[in-house]
């Protein structure tokens, strides 16, 4: 990997709007742990598209996929640091430093992906965002992927008492720890990067995720169940270095903005897409059995997890943000 291009920006260039920076080829280095064909990837594609085309090529986003230059673990401090201009974690592995974005882990808080686009790119979204200001980092957006579904290696899972006893793997977010507990098994929180080879070696069991995560990792090969529980959202803050940001021009800064606002639209549609046609995908593997629950097991689990939101409640409810978003939902 040449990640030599970005270095440039280890200090912050003296740019100035008059004269300054607009010929200087600016290089942003975005790293995210996804595949490429995933809705989070190609809409990293997509920014990086209209960020050049908009920026006359002033401006590069180099991506890195696939955690090949920072993983879940490392990749906020390397943003922090300026090694790298962008990431694009979930809103579940923020919650260590945020945890007000629990809100979004809750279990069957979205019926729909509009629900979920109203709410992340409306006010609500913007007041998450602003969490992040003692961070020293920009949120620039959210993004969505889809709602989760469970995968198991053993047996299917057609009720939460077969749960019980698993180890799952969870993103780390206490209320997504909360949320395995509750059914009765065991959250392992590891980083995305591991997730293939610990279900190939049972360290786990079973584990939550979209059908493009699942099918673009291969999950399908190491686990042979999948139950389509819709259970939760996958979704992303895109973040940017602050300081970085501060050292573009302002006609720069308006540039990108204007990119990420179509990307974001862009991405939101290309998201359910995606996922419809992996799903799909999954669906015609031989090995690979695809359980939908019916109506009625469904209004079981979802009963069963109720217990999460009195955690929430009593935990991290501290400015009625919930209560906002089922005023939408
Ligand atoms: C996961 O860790 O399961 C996902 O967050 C990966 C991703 O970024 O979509």
């Amino acid at each position: 990997i040449n990640i030599q291009q970005g270095l440039l920006f280890a200090k912050p260039l003296p740019y100035d709007d008059e004269q300054k920076g607009l010929n200087t080829q600016i290089t942003i280095r975005l790293s995210h742990v996804v595949a490429e064909n995933t809705p989070k990837g190609l809409a990293a594609s997509k920014f990086a598209e209209l960020v050049e085309e908009k920026t006359n090529g002033v401006v590069k986003v180099q991506v890195y996929s696939n955690a090949s230059l920072y993983n879940d673990e490392n990749e906020f401090k390397a943003l922090q640091n300026g090694e790298v201009e962008m990431i694009i974690p979930t809103f579940s592995k923020m919650t260590s430093y945020i945890p007000k974005w629990q809100v979004l882990d809750l279990p069957y808080l979205f019926n729909t992906d509009q629900k979920v686009h109203d709410v992340l790119t409306g006010p609500i979204g913007d007041l998450l965002l602003e969490e992040l200001k003692p961070y020293q980092v920009k949120g620039l957006s959210f993004w969505h992927n889809g709602f989760k579904h469970l995968t198991s290696s053993d047996d299917p899972i057609h009720t939460f008492e077969d749960l019980q006893g698993l180890r799952v793997r969870t993103m780390p977010s206490k209320t997504l720890e909360k949320q395995f507990e509750t059914v009765g098994a065991t959250p392992v929180p590891i980083s995305f990067s591991e997730v293939f080879s610990d279900l190939e070696a049972h360290a786990i069991e079973a584990q939550e995720n979209t059908a493009s995560n699942i099918y673009s990792k291969g999950f399908y090969k190491v686990q042979q169940h999948m139950t389509l529980t819709n259970h939760g959202i996958l979704g992303y803050a895109v973040l940017m270095n602050e300081n970085f940001w501060q050292t573009l021009p302002t006609k720069i800064q308006k540039q990108i903005t204007e990119a990420m606002e179509d990307t974001t639209d862009w991405q939101f549609e290309q998201a359910i897409l995606v996922n419809e046609k992996d799903l799909r995908k999954l669906q015609q593997m031989d090995d690979f059995e695809i359980y939908d629950m019916s109506a009625e097991e469904l209004a079981h689990f979802k009963e069963k997890l109720a217990p999460v939101y009195d955690y929430y409640y009593a935990n991290i409810d501290d400015d009625k943000v919930l209560e906002q978003i089922q005023q939408i939902v």
